[in-house]
């Protein structure tokens, strides 16, 4: 392409150094829709008669066929895939070919490609999102009325719902896909028309394109529009986020499943067992997908450092943006999807669950509200209940196990209605302010939930 000012031609290990076309062959629907938007636009200001606009689009469009069908013949010496489809397009067309890169380089041809690829993607990670709240949300339905121990530092802390324990996975995922529909904004911005660094003495009509392609805007600094690319980073910040979430859940499934706590029972189809170890069942995709967080982390930072020491405008360390945003895009929309899969393969071991919440202790932040509630200080409450712990730890017993007479010997406040406090049913009953897990609330989310996610103009919120 540039053979005009070269007298040598490239050295094969520079062209296996340099080339992109293992990868970035994924641009290709990408690059042909911003080339027959950049066409239809030459032509409109008359740079391109319509017989040359009409001859261009459609061997576009014969080399979109033949890259969907596999018949494409990709060439790493023409280096990436803007180069492979214009060389391929003039082979084919002519002269008219050699036109199509009029007012354009590579620099925004490649920005407008991964902001039309981000777009695309961010749509799909989204719907991906969905799918795994619509499956958190199916299986907390499941076993709605499930009181489970809720664990603070890893030791048990209060009742709670194992519904609500599952909506407060749905919440992260929200936050994903809002932090991913703000990022969305900024990705939505038409960066063609820029050229190589100072756009074009070619009056273009860069609006058209915009309009052609369905941007709500462009971009408004030819040097900043081909040096971009916060919009890649911040949608893997975005993902790197969802990597956490995902991670969190997987450690909750993985504990649960242990041999230890067997809270859960994870499908057959969806473990794997040991090559040596014949009793093993294995959280294998639960395992995994907490250990690819390691790359939505790692792609996330590496991009960070390729771009923190760039100087303007364009250089080619930029190209280094691909691998680690397809593999970020790649590894979150799986994680999700298997994940979501996962997630309805789960059966709760109930009885496991309820001797591990048959816990009188998990009771005791009720009692000291009981207390309150009769008018004492919280902070004496606080010492009488931890006291009257400290002596049943001694005497063996629960704090349920001592009479009313007992109770009054750690504070005259205990009267007989006490006993309405004694029941894990009747904690999460009372659990009632907004946010908290009492039954009547976690229906309540459920609905919004199932609404929102089968019809996300319902709002989840008021
Ligand atoms: N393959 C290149 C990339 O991904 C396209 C832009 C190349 N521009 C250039 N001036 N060499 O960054």
């Amino acid at each position: 392409m540039w053979h005009g000012r070269f007298s040598e031609p490239t050295a094969d290990e520079v062209k296996a150094f340099t080339e992109s076309i293992s990868y970035d062959w994924r641009l290709y629907r990408f690059d042909i829709m911003g080339s027959i938007a950049h066409a239809t636009m030459l032509a409109e200001i008359k740079i391109l008669t319509l017989e040359e606009r009409d001859q261009i689009i459609k061997g576009l469009r014969e080399i979109e066929q033949e890259i969907q069908s596999g018949k494409f013949v990709f060439k790493p010496e023409l280096e990436d895939i803007h180069m492979n489809i214009e060389s391929a397009l003039t082979e084919r067309i002519g002269p008219a070919g050699g036109k199509l890169h009029t007012a354009r380089s590579r620099n925004d041809q490649v920005a407008l490609d991964t902001r039309l690829y981000t777009r695309h993607e961010i749509r799909q990670i989204q719907e991906a999102i969905r799918e795994l709240q619509r499956s958190l949300v199916a299986f907390a339905r499941r076993y709605e009325k499930v009181i489970m121990p809720g664990y603070t530092h890893m030791q048990r802390a209060q009742p709670t719902l194992f519904a609500h324990h599952m909506l407060a996975y749905v919440e992260m995922l929200q936050r994903d896909h809002g932090r991913l529909e703000d990022a969305f904004k900024r990705v939505n911005v038409m960066p063609l028309g820029s050229s190589a660094i100072a756009g074009s003495t070619i009056p273009l009509n860069r609006e058209l394109v915009a309009t052609l392609l369905d941007f709500p805007a462009i971009t408004h600094n030819s040097m900043d529009a081909v040096s971009d690319r916060d919009y890649l980073i911040e949608v893997m910040s975005a993902l790197a986020l969802v990597g956490v979430h995902l991670s969190r859940l997987c450690e909750d499934v993985i504990l649960w499943a242990s041999s230890e706590f067997k809270f859960i029972v994870i499908s057959d189809s969806y473990t794997t067992g040991s090559s040596l170890m014949p009793q093993k069942k294995n959280p294998d995709i639960a395992e995994l997908t907490r250990g690819k967080t390691g790359r939505l982390f790692g792609n996330l930072v590496s991009l960070l450092t390729t771009m923190k020491g760039l100087p303007m405008t364009y250089n080619r360390d930029m190209q280094e943006d691909k691998e680690a945003f397809f593999d970020s895009v790649e590894t979150a929309k799986s994680s999700l999807l298997i994940m979501a899969k996962m997630m309805s393969h789960i059966v709760l071991t109930e009885p496991r669950i309820k001797i591990s919440v048959n816990d009188a202790s998990l009771l005791a932040t009720d009692m000291a509200d009981y207390l309150v509630k009769k008018g004492v200080p919280f902070r004496t409450a606080h010492e009488v209940i931890g006291k009257m712990v400290g002596h049943c730890v001694q005497e063996h017993k629960a704090l349920t196990d001592l009479t009313l007479e007992k109770m009054r010997e750690f504070s005259t406040a205990f009267e007989k209605d006490i006993t309405s406090v004694l029941s894990l049913e009747a904690s999460i009953t009372s659990r009632t302010s907004t946010g908290a897990p009492s039954y009547v609330n976690v229906a309540r989310e459920l609905e919004r939930w199932d609404k929102h996610l089968t019809d996300p103009k319902y709002p989840v919120r008021k």
